[in-house]
């Protein structure tokens, strides 16, 4: 996730306004920091890493002459966060300026056939090829406009994209697909953003592009086209009465609930990861002896959760160990042949990290999955994996952690192709699958979104919660729990309901609320029994299973009905949604900041 923004002035210098938009985008990504602005004919762009004022500060940024420009906030996908990678980027001649957001998912085939053609590369990035591109558009004798959208059939992935050049002082060329883009018009000037709280301050008068289209800025306002074919499209800016604050959320009253409607969007850019680093990960973990996988918090469910895909996926037995344990639980039997894949969004996790250094010292491989591409984790691991989700604000984690077991399906269901343990057509059936996760997503947030608000109404009361399940689901079970506890304080019990009879069971009386995740598969089994003797004790039964499971409905008080046909493999990705939104609307209910929870931190950097 980057930040991008845009304006045409009527009049005045634009540079301030893009430093104004900018920050208000600083939420989706703050790593490096870009301008380029056209005066006098002349194209100028400045760049750097570092967060949005320094960079500002540190290059003059905000003294930049000319009324047209656009600005770019990095948070680093494809490239080390340096001063090369930082957008805007350019082409051969230096006569394009282009920011992007998104991931652009061809661009090595791209890159290869531009550089046969004799362009010069300067960075690591994606984008990079859409400058390149409209500098070969560029060759023939076609406008800037033209170039651009002959240019963006070429592109195959998610972008929001905006483009200047000095051959049109007075224009930027954008077009999205799949990372959002708005427009705003107002009487001194037209913006593009990526979010509407950078254009607010300018203007309430806001056209969300949609997918495959194109725009042309100029002063007075903009005109539409479609990327495929070029025709003109008509349709009028709508007039939003949003505060700032409310604008930052998208209209959504907290964070957390903004991201985990995010959650379609950021699966489908965890889909998009680079094959070659996938298949570096996977080497890695195929040539180990002793495999393990070590987090902390959320990101050690996702491990768990794990541990079963790569076991049923590629029969491979990796270690799921808390990150704080690990030293103590395996640091002395650590060598050379083995491979610790370590789990941590923020990349920053003082045990994960202790743990790291730990096993680099033993000379064992250190593997990475962060969503933090210039985290200490990245700098310390052979290789590592961008999950691509974007900042989170909320502490609770939850896009992310959908991310990162959408990663880690991806990793095992490729050792599996490669070690060949499960038949190719069972692997290419879930691969199938795996890509509807994101929409299966997306139908649970419109069917349970608000409605398990009325169904947490019920339990609003209840002082002890208890969540099940069993194989992959007791993973899902874990986070659940972690999400309610996070949010609301409430004491709960999580663990794989078959060990139910070996103590914990004894908690249970009249009116507690157990929450079976039960999808239908492999980890269906054996629960009829486990939620029977529940039941037996009194307690409420709020199951989450497939739509029409007739058998775990009649035995429920309440049912959260999930989409049929997800295998049980990757069924914790969508299962965990209700779970996000069941702790959700219970903090709200009990008027608790889901935002903030007490005692917590995003980013936990101390022993
Ligand atoms: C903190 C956060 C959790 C997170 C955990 C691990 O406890 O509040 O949301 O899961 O740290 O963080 P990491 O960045 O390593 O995934």
């Amino acid at each position: 996730m980057c930040g991008i923004f845009g304006s045409v002035l009527k009049e005045g210098r634009v540079a301030p306004i893009i430093h104004d938009g900018l920050k208000r985008l600083e939420y989706r990504g703050y790593d490096s920091v870009g301008f380029a602005t056209i005066d006098s004919g002349v194209l100028q762009i400045l760049k750097d890493k570092g967060r949005i004022d320094d960079v500002v500060e540190s290059l003059g940024l905000d003294k930049m002459p000319g009324s047209t420009g656009v600005g770019h906030t990095r948070w680093a996908t494809h490239g080390a966060p340096e001063m090369i990678n930082a957008h805007p980027h350019s082409d051969c001649e230096g006569r394009v300026a282009v920011i992007h957001n998104g991931v652009i998912e061809n661009f090595m085939e791209l890159k290869e056939e531009l550089l046969n053609r004799g362009h010069n590369f300067t960075s690591r990035t994606d984008t990079e090829v859409i400058a390149h591109l409209i500098e070969e558009e560029m060759k023939g004798d076609v406008g800037l406009g033209e170039a651009v959208l002959k240019a963006l059939r070429f592109l195959e992935g998610s972008y929001a994209v905006a483009v200047v050049s000095a051959t049109e002082p007075d224009k930027i060329y954008c077009a999205r697909n799949e990372s959002p883009l708005v427009l705003g018009v107002s009487d001194t000037g037209t913006f593009c953003a990526s979010d509407v709280p950078a254009i607010l301050p300018y203007t309430n008068k806001i056209l969300y592009l949609r997918n495959g289209e194109f725009a042309e800025l100029d002063k007075d306002g903009f005109t539409l086209k479609l990327i495929n074919d070029g025709s003109t499209l008509i349709r009028a800016p709508m007039e939003i009465d949003w505060t700032i604050e409310m604008a930052e959320k998208q209209g959504y009253p907290y964070f957390m609930l903004k991201e985990m409607y995010e959650q379609p969007s950021s699966l489908r850019n965890a889909l998009r990861l680079q094959q070659r680093y996938l298949d570096l990960l996977t080497t890695f973990l195929d040539r180990g002896e002793d495999l393990f996988l070590v987090a902390a918090g959320t990101s050690y469910y996702a491990c768990i959760a794990a541990s079963y895909m790569f076991s049923k996926l590629a029969r491979l037995t990796i270690y799921p160990v808390i990150s704080s344990e690990f030293v103590e639980q395996y640091g002395s039997s650590l060598g050379v042949d083995s491979v610790v894949l370590a789990v941590s969004q923020s990349g920053e996790t003082y045990d994960t990290l202790q743990a790291v250094e730990h096993a680099r010292m033993r000379a064992a491989t250190v593997i990475g999955v962060t969503n933090t591409v210039f985290s200490s984790l990245c700098r310390r691991a052979r290789a590592y994996i961008s999950q691509q989700s974007g900042p989170e604000i909320g502490v609770a984690a939850t896009k992310t952690f959908t991310s990162q077991l959408m990663v880690l399906s991806q990793l095992a269901m490729k050792l599996a192709r490669t070690k060949g343990k499960i038949s190719q057509d069972e692997v290419d059936e879930l691969e199938e699958k795996m890509f509807q996760i994101p929409d299966i997503v997306e139908q649970v947030l419109e069917r349970h979104g608000e409605s398990i608000g009325d169904l947490v109404n019920k339990y609003v009361d209840k002082n002890l919660y208890i969540f099940l399940g069993r194989g992959i689901s007791s993973a899902t079970a874990l986070e659940g729990r972690l999400k309610l506890l996070e949010l609301t304080y409430v004491p709960s019990l999580a663990y794989p309901a078959g060990e139910s009879k070996h103590g914990p069971i004894s908690v249970v009386e009249e009116g507690v609320p157990v929450v079976f995740v039960c999808p239908r598969g492999e980890s269906r089994k054996d629960i009829v029994g486990s939620i029977m003797e529940m039941k037996a004790r009194g307690a409420k039964i709020i199951s989450v299973c497939e739509e029409g499971d007739k058998e775990i409905t009649s035995i429920s008080d309440d049912v959260i009905a999930m989409p049929m046909g997800i295998p049980d493999v990757l069924s914790p990705i969508p299962y965990v949604v209700p779970l996000q939104l069941f702790a959700y609307h219970l903090a709200v209910q009990k008027s608790l900041d889901p935002d903030k929870p007490r005692n917590l931190a995003k980013s936990v950097t101390v022993p």
